[in-house]
């Protein structure tokens, strides 16, 4: 079947059974490889004539405002939001961005590094990120993150913006405060601030606002050769955050000051995140008529993708994944001595933070409710995490939420067992994980296996623009 007739058979959806359309069988130089059902099906994860920019998002009035996004860009690469680095393996060993006890080195480019896809390489642990802290979870890429509405592994966070404020109040990742964030935006960025969002952030955060210093700001504890911080600062004070005294001495109309002028932030690295794709791969070529842009084990691989091996059950639509939540029965693995995440809740956890949080998008400091959010936490959410994207996943230096695979050939082998629920594997757990899984072995050969890992190595593009992956 050449390209011509492959994109009349796709187009012929109804007529297909009489049209001759249907090549399975015919393994003549990668041509007429997949099947016209699964042509079908493939298309689907590849419209005509481009790839789709990311949905409009209600929430953020300047989701795809271009002076947002060039303001955005910068405040992605400025590590000056981040306090004090707490954890003590800071030092020197472990791929960290300074020493313990520095400041100012955290950027949201340290753990989405631009040149690895927006993915962590930089820490020993690949992709567990070591910040203020180590992270809980492995740091995810974020090309194409303005495809999905409900974020974060578990869906703790509705939108972008939100999200920002996450990485500032955390001391695993820029230990500082949505206050310190307000702040340093009003002495460092007012005027283009002003420019977009109408006020001047200096003049609203005036004299009556405490001033905090970097070295005053987010967790604060003993600095010591075994600290090692936790997502609540047990063991530290904390300032800046709601619940916190210098924040919670701030009226109601302050602190919406203060969060307002956070979250705008958070909308222009938002506007600037939108535009980050990994952008369109060799398999869209292919369905889009060029015969010999997949080879004949990457089409095989394609049609196993929509077939025997499932994958697009979840991973399906222009970006594979169907941004839901799924319980795989994947049993965390020792990453390294310090990371077994045991018994992660998943989205059963997260999904119910995100319904109560203030911030969400239901809330004031939305633009517009989408209704994204469900309106309770769905059942089925216990060990559940969002099916992650899958353009540009070769770039990716490990796996799953725990970082605990470091190829494409473990994850394949991963889903063919039908998840680590079977007996009798290799290396034997160390625990297991909560909840049901959703999967069953596959019983895929050798070589459906490798076709399918061809595949997914298939799905690079080009990446953002050149001048989207440094400083501006
Ligand atoms: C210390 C490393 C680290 C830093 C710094 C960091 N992130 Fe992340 N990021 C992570 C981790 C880890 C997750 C996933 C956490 C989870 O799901 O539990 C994440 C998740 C995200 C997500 C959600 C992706 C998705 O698909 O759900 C976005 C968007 C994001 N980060 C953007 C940013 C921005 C913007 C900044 C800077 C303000 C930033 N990150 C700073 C580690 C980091
Ligand atoms: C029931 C839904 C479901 C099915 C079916 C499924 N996946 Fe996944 N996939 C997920 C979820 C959810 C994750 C993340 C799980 C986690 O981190 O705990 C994942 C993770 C992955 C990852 C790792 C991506 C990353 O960034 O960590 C790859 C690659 C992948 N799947 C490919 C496949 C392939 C290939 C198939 C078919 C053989 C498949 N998946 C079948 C839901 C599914």
């Amino acid at each position: 079947m050449g390209g011509v007739a492959r994109v009349l058979c796709l187009g012929l959806v109804a007529v297909l059974a009489a049209s001759g359309c249907d090549g399975e069988g015919t393994d003549e130089g990668g041509v007429g490889i997949i099947s016209a059902q699964a042509l079908i099906d493939l298309a689907r994860h590849s419209p005509s004539p481009a790839l789709p920019a990311p949905p409009a998002d209600a929430s953020n009035q300047f989701a795809d405002n271009p002076a947002a996004a060039t303001l955005g860009h910068k405040l992605f690469f400025d590590p000056g939001f981040s306090g004090v680095l707490l954890e003590s393996d800071n030092d020197g060993n472990h791929g960290g961005v300074g020493r313990q006890g520095d400041t100012s080195k955290v950027s949201c480019a340290s753990c989405h590094v631009p040149a690895s896809g927006f993915s962590d390489d930089r820490t020993v642990h690949k992709q567990l990120s070591l910040a203020a802290g180590w992270s809980n979870r492995r740091t995810p890429s974020i090309l194409d993150v303005g495809h999905a509405k409900i974020l974060m592994w578990d869906g703790r966070i509705d939108s972008l913006q939100r999200q920002v404020l996450s990485v500032f109040e955390s001391p695993l990742e820029g230990n500082s405060s949505r206050l310190f964030f307000a702040q340093e935006i009003a002495r460092r960025y007012a005027s283009q601030y002003q420019a977009l969002f109408g006020s001047d952030p200096a003049v609203v955060l005036g004299a009556d606002y405490p001033q905090p210093a970097v070295t005053g700001t987010g967790c604060q504890m003993a600095l010591t050769t075994s600290t090692t911080p936790t997502e609540e600062c047990t063991n530290g004070t904390r300032s800046g955050v709601p619940g916190t005294p210098d924040y919670d001495a701030l009226n109601e109309a302050q602190q919406q000051a203060v969060t307002t002028i956070a979250l705008n932030a958070g909308k222009a690295i938002a506007a600037y995140e939108r535009q980050l794709s990994c952008g369109a791969s060799r398999f869209d070529a292919f369905m889009h008529g060029d015969e010999s842009a997949l080879s004949a084990a990457e089409q095989r691989g394609a049609a196993l993708f929509v077939g025997k091996g499932k994958c697009a059950d979840c991973h399906t639509g222009p970006f594979f994944s169907d941004q839901k939540f799924h319980n795989v029965g994947l049993f965390p693995a020792l990453v390294s001595a310090a990371f077994t995440r045991k018994n992660d809740m998943g989205a059963e956890k997260g999904l119910a933070q995100v319904l109560t949080d203030p911030l969400n998008v239901r809330g004031i400091f939305s633009d517009g409710d989408d209704e994204r959010l469900p309106s309770s936490v769905p059942a089925g959410m216990l060990g559940a995490f969002r099916t992650p994207m899958l353009r540009c996943a070769a770039l990716r230096p490990s796996f799953m939420h725990t970082g605990q695979f470091r190829s494409l050939e473990e994850v394949v082998t991963f889903f063919n067992q039908g998840g680590h629920k079977q007996p009798g594997i290799e290396p034997a757990p160390i625990i297991g994980f909560l909840g049901e899984t959703e999967i069953a072995p596959l019983g895929l050969d050798v070589q459906e296996q490798a076709d399918l890992v061809a595949f997914l190595r298939s799905l690079n593009g080009a990446g953002p623009a050149a001048n989207l992956l440094l400083p501006p």
